[in-house]
């Protein structure tokens, strides 16, 4: 049984790829839309063989669509209770949404409570399966790709945030949304998807070990969502890429398991050159590696006011703008606010999220991110997408 037949059982042969009112489509413009028998065909069903990941969302799987094109199509695992019309509308945002460095989505699938998207492929998997985490991938990463990465995803993120209107904040920057083309051109995926399930639903996976490092203090604990959380994000990400580690390790000395505390260490030591991935076997140009480590301290202090806007960022990384050393301060670390504790959960596939001052019913963490709705499953709450708080 594929996923999306255990998710909504077997059903009635739907009206081809037509939504269920016909004036639903009247406001869309730009959406293709795919029969469910095209994607069918295009997966093989869904066989297993063609899974290629799961996350929050749903499952992934790799088709070639009647015009020869190969593509991820991602079937969202929650029955959206969102109505087709509110859906395509989303889905419109999104598909006109298009730039160098995040995927395109070719269009989706809405009939009957089917809610898929397709998107383009990409061949060479995200930086979580290649680059981050120790993977059997045979793609080597030089300093000058890294360069590449690095600046691509800064570039992808800066037009989310300052040319998209409204803005969009991403929400879930990490290292396995972002996609790697032929050439090891990064593109952002996810973007503009918090809306597409319910609510109660959580999209901010914590299945994947490490999600919890990515995220902005204020975010994780008071929920303030805003542009700085996703800037903070990619700040742990641009460590992540040049040390090539992952944001949390605990298979190392507990004083090395944080990369972000650790960086914050070997900086105050001035020392950061000891954290640059030894894979590279010291072909890189070191001051720009220590800069480029400098940038992701910037990007996640503790005060989000004092994080550099993307564009600003993209500036840095291309040295089109000076970073002021000496204005670089703490990194806010969640480990500061509450001893958060993730263990693994025998029985259930996600992580689970508990915080030691859940009991203390302190009211400033009544709204928390980590403590709202079902902790046992680590569910988050939030359904803000556009930020105009800045
Ligand atoms: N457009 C794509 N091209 C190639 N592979 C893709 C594409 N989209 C997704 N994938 C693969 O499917 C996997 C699962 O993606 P998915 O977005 O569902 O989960 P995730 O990124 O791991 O977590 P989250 O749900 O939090 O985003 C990715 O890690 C990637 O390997
Ligand atoms: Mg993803």
């Amino acid at each position: 049984m594929n996923c999306f037949s255990f998710l909504f059982g077997r059903r009635k042969s739907p009206r081809k790829g037509i939504p269920d009112a016909d004036d639903e489509l009247s406001s869309i413009h730009n959406v293709k839309l795919y029969t469910y028998k095209e994607l069918r065909t295009a997966t093989e069903d869904f066989i297993p063989v063609n899974k290629i990941g799961e996350g929050g969302f749903g499952c992934v799987y790799k088709g070639r669509l009647k015009d020869g094109k190969i593509a991820a199509i991602k079937v969202l695992s929650a029955e959206s209770k969102q109505g087709v019309k509110e859906f395509l509308t989303e889905i419109n945002v999104i598909s006109e949404i298009k730039h160098d460095n995040l995927v395109e989505l070719y269009g989706c699938c809405v009939e009957e409570d089917h809610r898929i998207l397709v998107y383009n492929y990409l061949e060479n998997n995200s930086l979580a399966q290649t680059l981050i985490g120790g993977s059997q991938s045979n793609i080597y990463f030089n300093w000058r790709t890294r360069c590449k990465v690095c600046i691509g995803i800064a570039r992808g993120l800066a037009f989310l945030h300052e040319e998209v209107r409204p803005h969009i904040v991403h929400r879930d920057i990490k290292a396995s949304n972002i996609l790697l083309d032929k050439d090891l051109t990064p593109k952002i995926s996810d973007f503009g998807l918090a809306k597409l399930i319910p609510s109660n639903v959580t999209h901010v996976s914590t299945r994947v070990a490490g999600t919890i490092g990515y995220l902005a203090p204020e975010y994780a604990i008071r929920g303030q969502l805003t542009r700085k959380a996703d800037i903070y994000s990619f700040g742990v990400l641009l460590v992540e890429i040049v040390s090539g580690r992952c944001n949390t390790n605990t298979r190392l000395p507990v004083e090395e398991q944080y990369l972000l505390e650790r960086t914050w260490e070997l900086y105050e030591r001035r020392e950061l050159v000891g954290l640059i991935d030894t894979a590279l076997n010291g072909d890189f140009d070191v001051e720009e590696a220590c800069k480029f480590l400098k940038i992701g301290l910037l990007c996640t202090q503790d005060a989000p006011k004092l994080r550099p806007s993307m564009s600003t960022v993209v500036k840095m990384l291309t040295g089109k703008k000076d970073l002021d050393d000496n204005k670089i301060t703490k990194p806010g670390l969640i480990s500061d606010f509450m001893d958060l504790k993730v263990r693994g959960d025998q029985k259930k596939p996600d992580t689970t999220i508990t915080s030691s001052n859940a009991s203390s019913g302190s009211d400033n963490l009544d709204n928390s991110a980590l403590l709202s709705g079902n902790t046992s499953a680590g569910t988050f709450n939030f359904t803000t997408l556009y930020d105009r708080s800045i």
